[in-house]
């Protein structure tokens, strides 16, 4: 069931830019999505206008049933936002901050419950101190306190690690994990593919405002993934004898290697007839080595078609 039903959105900046061009896209309840794309692919304008902060120049948004231009506070209350930049008031106290946010969202001071935030993202300790005090990842834990303190149903993550450590990385991925575990619903972007690839149920990839694909990101790596062999020799090859020319193998550079590409979903994959014909050659192995292709791999190849 889509927790966040988007169809038809188009928006464009007064400049002329299109940021966003026809986008459909239903998010689902519970799940992780990894929104990625280049730098101006319209990434941070669709959670933007999903929040409603930007207004939309057609289409439509709908959050869990309602619309963000006519029931603007009831979806908005529903959201927990993690902007790409850090905005913040440098004389207030980490615990105030939080606390204001969640008076803005109309919810009492609860101590109880900001004391849970806060001591998720390790911020307890540092309670009192003022944001100007604080290093830039304190102030992105910060961040994502705000964003966590009306206890949204809904988390827009927006380049979230962007010069983050990696002690923060993980116990940002930790605290997805336990939001995901309570049924919050986690829509992020990064340009750490990797991130998408360990953390993400299903991947959309956004291009010039356009939604290139969704998909189930474990189907996704097997319909693309390749498999690639290495064949490492003892001595150097002079070149592919005639033998093996039905391969499609290429020498590496040190001629010391035959790299073999095949298709991870293909039902024969060849390498038994390559290996029997290598042997066949005389040629003396080393070592052999296979890698698959990742998330990064397929997203460039995708973008530049
Ligand atoms: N306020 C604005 N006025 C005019 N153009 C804008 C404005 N904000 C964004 N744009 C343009 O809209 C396009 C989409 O920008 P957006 O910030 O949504 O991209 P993004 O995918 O979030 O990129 P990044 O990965 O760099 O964060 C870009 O071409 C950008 O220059
Ligand atoms: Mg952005």
């Amino acid at each position: 069931m889509s927790i966040i039903s988007i169809s038809k959105l188009s928006k464009a900046y007064s400049d002329g830019t299109n940021a966003l061009d026809d986008v459909n896209l239903e998010v689902n309840k519970g799940e992780i999505i990894a929104l990625l794309g280049p730098n101006g692919a319209g990434k941070t304008t669709l959670i933007s206008t999903i929040c409603g902060l930007l207004t939309h120049d057609s289409g439509e948004i709908k959050v869990d049933g309602h619309d963000t231009v006519t029931e603007y506070r009831k979806t908005r209350q529903l959201i927990g936002l993690v902007p790409q930049e850090i905005m913040l008031e440098p004389f207030e106290t980490v615990y105030d901050t939080v606390r204001f946010t969640r008076g803005m969202f109309g919810y009492p001071e609860s101590r109880e419950f900001l004391e849970d935030v806060l001591q998720k993202l390790s911020l307890w300790e540092k309670r009192k101190q003022m944001i100007k005090e604080l290093s830039g990842g304190m102030k992105r834990r910060v961040m994502i306190a705000k964003a966590l303190s009306h206890d949204p149903k809904i988390l827009f993550l927006d380049e979230p690690t962007a010069g983050v450590d990696v002690e923060l990385r993980r116990d940002m991925w930790n605290l997805v994990n336990s939001l995901k575990v309570n049924g919050v619903t986690i829509l992020l972007t990064t340009h750490y593919i990797e991130e998408a690839e360990m953390m993400a149920d299903r991947v959309a990839l956004l291009d010039k405002g356009k939604i290139i694909f969704v998909e189930n990101k474990d189907a996704l790596m097997t319909r693309m993934g390749r498999k690639e062999l290495k064949i490492n020799f003892k001595s150097p090859i002079k070149k592919i004898p005639s033998t093996l020319s039905k391969y499609k193998l290429a020498l590496s550079e040190d001629r010391l290697s035959l790299v073999y590409c095949y298709d991870t979903k293909a039902s024969r994959t060849g390498i038994t007839r390559l290996m029997r014909d290598i042997s066949n050659t005389g040629f003396v192995l080393q070592d052999l080595k296979t890698s698959q292709s990742s998330l990064e791999d397929i997203f460039v190849s995708l973008i530049r078609k």
